[in-house]
């Protein structure tokens, strides 16, 4: 990776954003490559991988089990091991702050012979792992965890897994990839029943790599004991990534901007119909596949937006996009109105908390709720006042904020922005190609 790591952004007040450019590849699909290939037969070839610090956390994880991992910028090529071909870390993976990193390779590490023992960054060592560990003992997995259901995870190994029916209770994709690699190491079948569709990328790239899967509706069942075969994965940009930019480009009168190759999987689409709903200009062109995932150039230009109440069905089809859509909300007229969303306050950070605080701090009216929150748009002009934000150490935080400028009266300086290179590296200097007037600063 050699874009900079920056501990605090300021932001110019006012501009536009305009112009054609590329967000870095997308982070579901670039730890799922390297997952499914490390545990393939044969050399796996990524292009366009995010070189951000949770993929290569996920990469790093693979290199201590043993597997041969080539890397050139965003090219990959995994010599797999096969699916009984890792080998025993010589010590505990350290998954950083990468949620995805830990929960999916509970699943998949569970079915090993050997143990290992998987630790995080502060952050990530609050975040709940029972709704892993929990249908992992059920399969006959044995994880030991701290008494409060957190990070560090033990997991035992030798353990045999068997196939098991389960309803998850949240919309999650991390626990339906997760189970769905312990039952690639289960006899018999393993079958998820997801309450609201969640991404889809595991289902996909494992049809990719070769493997029966089966949906039906809510149900997604697959045998134990399937072997991958290796194969190429060409990585769109992430829409989760892009959507900073989108709404930037919404919210900043005259912009026009268009973010090429970029994943549009109707799984990860939720803030394109919200900004659409919000009345945004807002068009997909060159829609095309990249593989088994679709992927479109996305044509915003900038106009006003208008208060909405978010449909709950929309939550997990948009969840890590939330902390950007509280900013498109002020920057609209009438309310915004967000329930059904409790996910927010396990994510990197309590995300109602933290952007409803940093929301107050410019001066905007917003009331959190245990599951959403309530924004009073302000219309028109400058509706951010100028002010110092912490971000707490939440990527997607600091980037919100940093968009927020386009709108506010005065500077914005965010703080605790290192981990904006978890999942977007470069994002400073492609915000400002794009016309964001922002600097970092170590
Ligand atoms: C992810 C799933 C989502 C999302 C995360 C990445 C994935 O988490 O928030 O950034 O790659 O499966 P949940 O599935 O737990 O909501």
């Amino acid at each position: 990776m050699n874009s900079k790591v920056y501990a605090q952004f300021e932001v110019q007040p006012g501009g536009k954003l305009r112009g054609m450019l590329r967000v870095p590849g997308d982070k579901s699909i670039s730890h799922r490559a390297l997952m499914l290939g490390a545990i393939a037969a044969g050399d796996t070839d990524i292009t366009g991988f995010l070189e951000g610090g949770d993929t290569l956390a996920t990469l790093a994880a693979f290199q201590a089990m043993g597997v041969q991992i080539d890397r050139a910028g965003g090219h990959v090529t995994v010599r797999g091991a096969g699916l009984h071909g890792l080998k025993p870390p010589p010590g505990a993976l350290d998954l950083g702050n990468s949620g995805t990193s830990m929960r999916l390779l509970a699943g998949l590490l569970a079915g090993q012979a050997f143990d290992t023992t998987l630790i995080g960054d502060e952050s990530l060592s609050r975040r709940p792992m029972r709704r892993v560990v929990e249908p992992l003992t059920r399969m006959g997995a044995r994880i030991d965890t701290t008494p409060g259901g957190t990070a560090p995870l033990r997991i035992h190994g030798g353990r045999r897994l068997a196939g098991i029916e389960y309803a998850m209770p949240v919309a999650s994709a991390q626990v339906k990839s997760c189970l769905l690699l312990a039952g690639l190491y289960a006899a018999g079948a393993t079958t998820i029943i997801e309450p609201a569709p969640s991404r889809d990328h595991t289902e996909r790239m494992l049809g990719t790599f070769g493997a029966a899967i089966d949906t039906d509706g809510a149900r997604v069942s697959l045998r134990g004991g399937q072997r991958l075969r290796a194969t190429s994965i060409a990585v769109p940009g992430d829409i989760s990534s892009a959507a900073f930019l989108m709404v930037g480009a919404a919210i900043a009168p005259g912009s026009d901007l268009t973010l090429q190759n970029v994943g549009v999987n109707p799984t990860r689409t939720g803030i394109i119909d919200i900004l659409k709903a919000m009345g945004a200009d807002l068009q997909l062109l060159n829609e095309r596949q990249a593989g088994a995932e679709p992927v479109a150039d996305i044509r915003v230009r900038g106009g006003t937006l208008r208060g909405i109440r978010i449909d709950g069905r929309l939550v997990p089809l948009a969840i890590d996009e939330f902390p950007v859509v509280f900013i498109a909300a002020v920057a609209a007229s009438g309310e915004t109105v967000l329930t059904g969303a409790e996910e927010l306050r396990v994510k990197e950070s309590d995300r109602i908390a933290v952007m409803v605080e940093g929301l107050r701090r410019l001066g905007v009216r917003a009331e959190p709720a245990a599951d959403g929150v309530r924004i009073s748009g302000g219309g028109e002009g400058a509706v951010f006042s100028g002010g110092e934000i912490d971000s707490r150490g939440d990527h997607r935080v600091a980037m919100a904020f940093a968009i927020a400028a386009l709108r506010a009266s005065a500077p914005i300086k965010i703080l605790d922005c290192t981990n904006v290179a978890t999942s977007f590296p470069g994002f400073v200097e492609c915000a400002r190609a794009a016309g964001l007037a922002i600097v970092g600063k170590p």
